[in-house]
């Protein structure tokens, strides 16, 4: 967090940005839009500040807010961004750069110049603001305010209302959640242009992992080349990289396995723009390159499920249903291959696939990679037509409404053998008549696989984003064999 009492430097990087920012009219279109929503009051923006890690002044790489980024595209801290609904005013609240910012940091943009990076007029110095915002306050004036998520932001917060933190609450503003998430869900030609690139990202980061997939290899060595292609060519990762074999965890970040044959590699990455757009995307990996025949019946299951959803996603219908098809497509893969019995219908009904898939299908996805959701999973991924499912197998799913063009869904169906979950169900003999436990148990050492997509709902279907990435039993085993060089220190790991 910025102090006033350290001499020390802005670590972001501006004029880095000034050439890969959208233009000002793309920040001016968006508040205008926001301008018209017919919102009464002021709404403020505060930009993130920076994180400290182990000491004030060594930061975790700075990540702006993102509805700070969508409305004011700055990218740095100790901003807020404001707009009078009433006035139609725009507002940039900062602090002038010093002397100290230039030795350490070199010549950045003036607060008026940042102002005119983004067609925002007016300036004012941030020290003002914790007034201006108690003078609107005792006005009676409407405030709107998105939930603060950081410790650091609520502190400042607290301060700036003159108030407790627990009574922030009072200031978060549905309307403007509402407003925002309309915005922001229909994604614009620049942004995905830029989701694009994430995605073209991505897809050199899980053929690297393709080609580094053999036995004998660290998993920190894949994650860490996997990274390295996001971070080398100029981007960040849009979450910790999940890689490893034991896949059946679903967010799994220990990298410390040695891969064998026989197991597989379940790696589900994503690059982040300069601009904040993500790509997630999952491909399971056979290790040595080769699927065995249990791999591949299963993995061809996921595989049908992810595609089902692919040749059905439209807009107008629900993304729910979507889960429905896929976990559907599971089931009847599971049945033909032994490990489900029974009626379809019924065990779908039941929720006797949450074993195998206990995870929802997809998640928004945009400038955070599960969008939006620091404004509330219910408000983003449901709607008015559109309740959330209370119903185990259903009710986790993160994005279940009616799809507009413009949205940016993940695909990201699994089949998972956890062992301790297997032996929970099992010993209550839970929906025994549609699991097939005596054959599961033989699955316990199996893993998991996962085959992720980011799709574009387009106006008669929809669109997987960037370049396609190796996903069927051949097209994945044709990458592995190709191979790739890279470099172990002796003695490290
Ligand atoms: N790719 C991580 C997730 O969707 O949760
Ligand atoms: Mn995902």
């Amino acid at each position: 967090m910025w102090t006033k009492t350290v001499d020390r430097c802005w670590l972001t990087v501006i004029p880095k940005k000034e050439y890969t920012m959208f233009s000002k009219e793309v920040f001016a279109g968006r508040r205008a839009a926001l301008l018209k929503s017919g919102l009464k009051g002021i709404a403020f923006f505060p930009a993130n500040d920076e994180a400290s890690l182990n000491y004030p002044d060594n930061t975790y790489r700075y990540r702006q807010d993102s509805n700070f980024a969508y409305f004011f595209g700055l990218d740095t801290p100790d901003l807020v961004g404001v707009i009078d609904f009433e006035s139609g005013e725009e507002i940039l609240f900062g602090r002038e750069i010093t002397i100290d910012d230039i030795i350490w940091c070199g010549n950045l943009p003036s607060l008026t110049e940042q102002g005119e990076m983004i067609a925002v007029k007016q300036t004012r110095d941030i020290n003002g603001f914790g007034e201006y915002l108690r003078d609107a306050v005792a006005k009676g004036r409407q405030i709107h305010m998105l939930p603060p998520y950081r410790g650091d932001m609520k502190i400042k917060l607290a301060k700036w209302f003159n108030t407790d933190i627990d009574s922030l609450s009072n200031y978060v503003s549905q309307e403007l959640i509402k407003e925002v998430v309309k915005l922001r869900e229909i994604k614009t030609e620049v942004e995905i242009e830029d989701m694009e690139k994430a995605a073209v990202t991505a897809y050199y980061m899980h053929t690297t992992a393709m080609k580094m997939c053999k036995p004998g290899v660290i998993e920190q060595e894949i994650a860490g080349a996997v990274e390295g292609i996001a971070i080398s060519n100029g981007y960040g990762v849009s979450f910790p990289v999940i890689l490893s074999v034991d896949g059946q965890t679903l967010h799994n970040h220990n990298h410390n396995n040695i891969l064998q044959e026989g197991r597989m590699v379940v790696c589900d990455a994503g690059a982040e723009t300069k601009n904040y757009y993500a790509s997630d995307f999952t491909r399971t990996i056979p290790v040595g390159g080769k699927f065995n025949s249990r791999q591949s019946d299963i993995y061809n299951i996921v595989l049908k499920a992810n595609m089902e959803v692919i040749k059905n996603t439209r807009p107008g219908i629900r993304y729910f249903d979507m889960h429905t098809l896929a976990v559907r497509t599971i089931i009847e893969g599971l049945n033909a291959v032994g490990l489900m019995k029974g009626n379809v219908d019924d065990a779908l009904a039941a929720g006797a696939h949450f074993l195998f898939m206990p995870h929802g299908l997809g998640h928004a996805m945009g400038m955070d990679v599960h969008d939006m959701e620091g404004l509330g999973e219910n408000n983003v991924g449901y709607d008015a037509e559109t309740p959330r499912s209370t119903k185990e197998g259903f009710k986790g799913l993160r994005c279940g409404k009616i799809l507009k063009p413009g949205m940016v869904v993940t695909d990201e169906p699994g089949i998972y053998f956890i062992p301790t979950l297997i032996d929970i169900w099992k010993a209550e003999g839970k929906h025994k008549e549609f699991i097939n436990y005596d054959k599961v148990e033989t699955f316990k050492d199996f893993g998991g696989i996962r085959i992720e997509d980011d799709l574009l709902i387009t106006n008669d279907g929809n669109r997987v984003l960037g370049r396609p990435i190796p996903k069927t039993v051949a097209e994945v085993e044709t990458c592995c064999a190709e191979g790739r060089e890279w470099m172990r220190i002796p003695g490290i790991i």
